[in-house]
């Protein structure tokens, strides 16, 4: 098997928000216990809602935000005892919005360059070669290399950003919604690209979406997320033909039936995505789940894995319903 390049272990992150003259402040875990791995040339598609943490995970496995429990391992090392230059050696990020994460005052190639120059890399002629080398792979013409980010379409921005997560050559890059801000049209040649590079590069991926479709066609495996926790995990094949979490059943079917107006919807299951500052007793998915048994609004789920798959539901633990439906002791 595969060297592992990237693990979390069971990571938690907390905030605490609201404080003000009036309110007392509130503490709310955006991630809880979540664990994860990633071996080399894999794919791991991150999916759920908004506002489910997939953001603050993927901050965490960058080294980015601390846990609050936990860690995060990158080559087998701890990411926090890693200096600068390993974890850029390492680990990379492409943000979701090339508009707000190239500096609108740099040059493509300064842009580009910036991982080389902080870190000392080469000469200034072999990092313009460098950067020019990387242009080609990402599919942008090296007449940009003297263009400014407004003078560039929003496919081309995150080619940029594509080029510069790329220049030192990292292990895994963390691409954390890369094409939800793109024109529909564009974002499968974004997506196609980095399957390209993937393959001309080595490299392995966390690839972020908030839509299942994103993910099909790149990710080895697939992890859904739901408020905070991985719910369910497979490969990839096995979760489009087998879903088994009712969540990942109800994001399925969103990406199955497109909406003429509107294209893919989310999901169909409203808008009541629940508050992660007050999430639900039991299963946090209970309240929209279509088979919820008694029991799941009171007792948390537990993971249940067998071979190279996990899902977190009540449906498939026998020995938690058959504990519930025993009569209570008075
Ligand atoms: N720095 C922060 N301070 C307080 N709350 C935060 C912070 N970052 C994220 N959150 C909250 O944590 C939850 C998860 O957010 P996020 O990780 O961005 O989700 P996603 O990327 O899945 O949309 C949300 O409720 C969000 O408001
Ligand atoms: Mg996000």
């Amino acid at each position: 098997m595969n060297e592992m390049v990237l693990e979390a272990r069971d990571v938690t992150r907390r905030f605490t928000i609201g404080a003000s003259l009036f309110k007392r402040a509130t503490t709310f875990s955006a991630v809880k216990g979540v664990s994860l791995s990633l071996r080399q040339g894999e794919v791991l598609g991150l999916v759920g809602e908004s506002g489910c943490g997939k953001s603050t995970l993927a901050n965490m496995l960058l080294g980015l935000l601390d846990p609050s429990e936990g860690e995060v391992l990158v080559g087998g090392k701890a990411i926090s005892r890693s200096s600068p230059l390993e974890r850029a050696r390492r680990i990379q990020p492409i943000f979701q919005n090339p508009y707000s994460s190239l500096n609108p005052r740099k040059s493509v190639e300064d842009i580009v360059s910036l991982p080389l120059r902080i870190h000392n890399v080469g000469s200034a002629s072999e990092r313009r070669a460098k950067v020019a080398e990387m242009l080609d792979m990402v599919g942008l013409s090296r007449r940009y290399l003297d263009s400014y980010p407004n003078q560039l379409s929003g496919g081309q921005r995150q080619r940029v950003a594509i080029a510069r997560a790329l220049i030192m050559r990292p292990e895994v890059v963390i691409c954390d919604e890369p094409t939800s801000a793109l024109d529909v049209s564009v974002q499968s040649q974004i997506l196609n690209l980095l399957l390209d590079i993937k393959d001309e590069l080595n490299v392995s991926y966390v690839l972020i979406s908030h839509n299942l479709a994103v993910v099909q066609h790149i990710a080895t495996r697939v992890a859904v997320m739901y408020l905070g926790r991985i719910v369910e995990e497979q490969p990839t094949e096995q979760l489009f033909a087998n879903p088994r979490h009712p969540y990942t059943e109800a994001l399925l079917s969103s990406v199955l039936t497109p909406e003429p107006e509107l294209g893919i919807p989310d999901t169909h299951l409203g808008a009541a995505f629940p508050n992660p500052m007050d999430p639900p007793p039991g299963c946090s998915f209970h309240p929209r789940c279509p088979h919820a048994m008694p029991h799941c609004s009171t007792l948390h789920p537990r993971p249940l894995s067998d071979g190279d798959r996990m899902v977190e539901c009540h449906l498939y633990d026998e020995a938690a319903a058959q504990a519930a439906r025993e009569p209570q002791p008075a």
